[in-house]
């Protein structure tokens, strides 16, 4: 394994070629599923990236991982997950942990309602399933932040059990090659090709060769999730209210406590916008107001 992630090597093209013909030609017979599960396997036996969360299986450090890939790109999960996991190295340490702390951990991945998500989710495995979290999708997809998708790759990752979910990296593959002239392709066409191509002998490798794919994928073609019928552009985030949101929680816990003023004159000159954003954090329970002066909670 290396550490980075390479673009197809010759042999690799052309391989992909011949899968993509065979597919155009016969559709997905057993012989092109073969076909596409070497091709996979191989790249990830070259290619596959070494991630931290790869070398572990334990179950709380894999649920990190997980939360943290929802929505922050791999480069930036890689510099974090070491040291939050650092700060919070079991889930007993997580759920008791003020939330302000885990908060200030979480600064830089963004999103920050996926912290207050994973702390609560930590504190309902403390009490409910004696810190063991659950090896069952269902059971998993209750907790709170996480969805089907995300409790399907604990149940992969932690457990190697052949699970057949989609992501947007399993997406963007399962387009390319199964889906080749098709526009808006709906994610209940392409489980059952998830289901029927899943190398079951060892789930967890292969949901990892998947990610790497789509990755190289990604680099590499026009995004066929463009073709998926649930493809949305993320929107901008420079001046988007999800940046003012994040500067001004990250100023309430650097300083402790804040007036709306102090707000409006380092954030933003936006009144209007700074109190009605205010307003949200506070109703979403990452901070509190008592007299005018805002703290975290
Ligand atoms: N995106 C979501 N889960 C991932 C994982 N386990 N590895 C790489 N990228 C991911």
């Amino acid at each position: 394994m290396i550490g980075v992630i390479g673009t197809l090597d010759p042999r690799q093209n052309e391989r992909e070629r011949q899968l993509l013909k065979v597919i155009r030609e016969q559709g997905n017979t057993p012989d092109a599923v073969c076909l596409f599960q070497d091709l996979i396997l191989a790249h990830y036996q070259t290619y596959g990236r070494d991630l931290p969360w790869r070398r572990t299986t334990e179950p709380y450090h894999i649920l990190v991982s997980e939360v943290m890939l929802q929505q922050t790109q791999v480069e930036r999960v890689v510099l974090k997950y070491p040291e939050f996991l650092e700060q919070f190295p079991d889930l007993e340490s997580l759920a008791r942990a003020p939330r302000s702390e885990v908060l200030l951990a979480w600064q830089g991945l963004g999103y920050n309602r996926r912290a207050i998500a994973l702390q609560k989710t930590a504190r309902l495995v403390a009490d409910e399933y004696g810190s063991n979290l659950p090896a069952d999708v269902e059971m998993l997809a209750t907790l709170p932040g996480i969805g089907r998708a995300t409790a399907a790759a604990i149940c992969a990752y932690a457990f190697n059990m052949p699970v057949v979910y989609i992501e947007t990296n399993i997406r963007r593959i399962f387009i390319h090659f199964f889906f080749q002239d098709r526009q808006g392709v709906r994610d209940d066409e392409i489980l059952p090709l998830v289901e029927q191509t899943l190398y079951r002998e060892n789930p967890r490798e292969w949901y990892g060769a998947l990610m790497d794919y789509g990755t190289v994928l990604k680099k590499r073609t026009a995004n066929p999730n463009r073709r998926s019928a649930s493809y949305t552009r993320q929107s901008r985030f420079e001046g988007s209210d999800r940046q003012i949101r994040g500067k001004i929680l990250a100023l309430v816990l650097e300083e402790g406590s804040v007036t709306e003023e102090e707000v409006t004159a380092r954030v933003s000159r936006d009144t209007v916008r700074v109190r009605r954003i205010l307003e949200d954090l506070k109703r979403e329970g990452f901070i509190a107001e008592s007299g005018g002066t805002y703290t975290c909670r």
